[in-house]
């Protein structure tokens, strides 16, 4: 049995799992284009990774072409072993110019599934489109310079989707990155919520909440673009040209504060600090950009003060939808 974990991220992004996973004790090995093989990781749920095989086995590029049976049986021992319905999710670097390499994954997988039904139709019958939601068991594959990675987990064990549906009424695809974020939290914004969204031009986080109801403070200089009213029903919006860095409401605990300012960690990590100390918000949702050179040494303090600091709820993430940036969402109680 293989010992051998398969860590996705999103393509430019290895060195930078690379180096979170060092700080936790674990030994990665040499990166792919959007991977990184490591044995025994400590942890799960790091800022760079976006899904796991565990215990990986690899088949080789030469066994791929052509695809022989014997090869389809090795990648479906996992699953032939057992008779419960099960799906297949098929990981390929989300990026556009990656898009031949989703192609050949596709090819592979339809492949795979072809061989099944000749050599074992009942198995096959047991297979469900990923979308069902009715798989008790998942055949993850994940396709590398080094061959074709596979391994079978339960279905809990694979995280969801993240990718989100756009709104034609959002004024720009950050709504994305708000809607992933709330997702994530497992927690939604309800009518009548405060909210303060700081760097809030043109306005897709702003919609995301004034569409449910909310109240919004937008704080920007540039100029907002929200689609009609009756795209929101009885939210509310004040837009305020201020800087978002100092700016102070008025009034009690918000329920949501939201930044996607375009400032740096450190930026972030002061404008965090005044946030969660001053246990101004109920929930804070923070997005920041990272630098092209070491991207994890620049949002190491952040982390370290987070970790120590709060006492609620924290996930800091590069989203699916996020670029160059990372998320950081504070929500629960504060159990001090
Ligand atoms: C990535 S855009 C925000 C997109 C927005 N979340 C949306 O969904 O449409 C970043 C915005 O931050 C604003 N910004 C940058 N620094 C700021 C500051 N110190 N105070 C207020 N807004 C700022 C910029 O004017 C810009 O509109």
């Amino acid at each position: 049995m293989s010992e051998t974990d398969i860590l996705l991220c999103r393509p430019g992004f290895e060195s930078a799992l690379c180096a979170e996973l060092r700080e936790s004790g674990a030994m990665p090995g040499t990166p792919g284009l959007g991977y990184v093989p490591v044995e025994h990781p400590a942890g799960r749920d790091g800022v760079f990774e976006s899904g796991r095989l565990v215990k990986a086995e690899c088949i080789q590029p030469d066994a791929l072409k052509p695809m022989t049976a014997e090869t389809a049986r090795q990648v479906f021992s996992g699953i032939v072993a057992r008779s419960k319905p099960w799906t297949i999710r098929a990981w390929t670097p989300e990026v556009v110019k990656h898009e031949e390499h989703a192609r050949r994954l596709k090819g592979i997988t339809a492949n795979l599934l072809r061989l099944l039904a000749k050599a074992d139709p009942l198995r096959a019958a047991l297979h469900r489109e990923p979308e069902s939601g009715k798989a008790e068991q998942v055949l993850q594959l994940a396709l590398t310079g080094q061959g074709l990675w596979y391994a079978v987990c339960s279905a809990g064990q694979v995280p969801p989707a993240f990718r989100m549906k756009m709104d034609s009424q959002a004024p720009s695809r950050s709504y994305l990155k708000i809607e992933e974020a709330f997702v994530r939290m497992g927690d939604y914004p309800k009518a009548g919520d405060r909210v303060l969204d700081l760097g809030a031009a043109p306005g897709g986080w702003t919609y995301a909440f004034l569409k449910r109801g909310c109240r919004v403070t937008a704080v920007d200089h540039g100029t907002l673009k929200l689609p009609p009213a009756t795209a929101w029903k009885q939210g509310r919006v004040t837009h305020l040209r201020e800087n978002g860095l100092t700016y102070e409401p008025q009034g009690g605990r918000l329920d949501w504060m939201v930044s996607d300012m375009l400032i740096a960690p450190g930026e972030a990590l002061g404008l965090l600090r005044r946030w969660l100390e001053g246990g101004r918000a109920h929930r804070i949702v923070c997005n920041m950009k990272i630098p092209q050179r070491e991207p994890y040494a620049a949002i190491r303090p952040l982390l370290q003060y987070l970790k120590k600091h709060t006492h609620r709820r924290l996930l800091v993430k590069q989203l699916y939808h996020d670029r160059r940036e990372i998320t950081v969402m504070v929500w629960g109680k504060d159990e001090r």
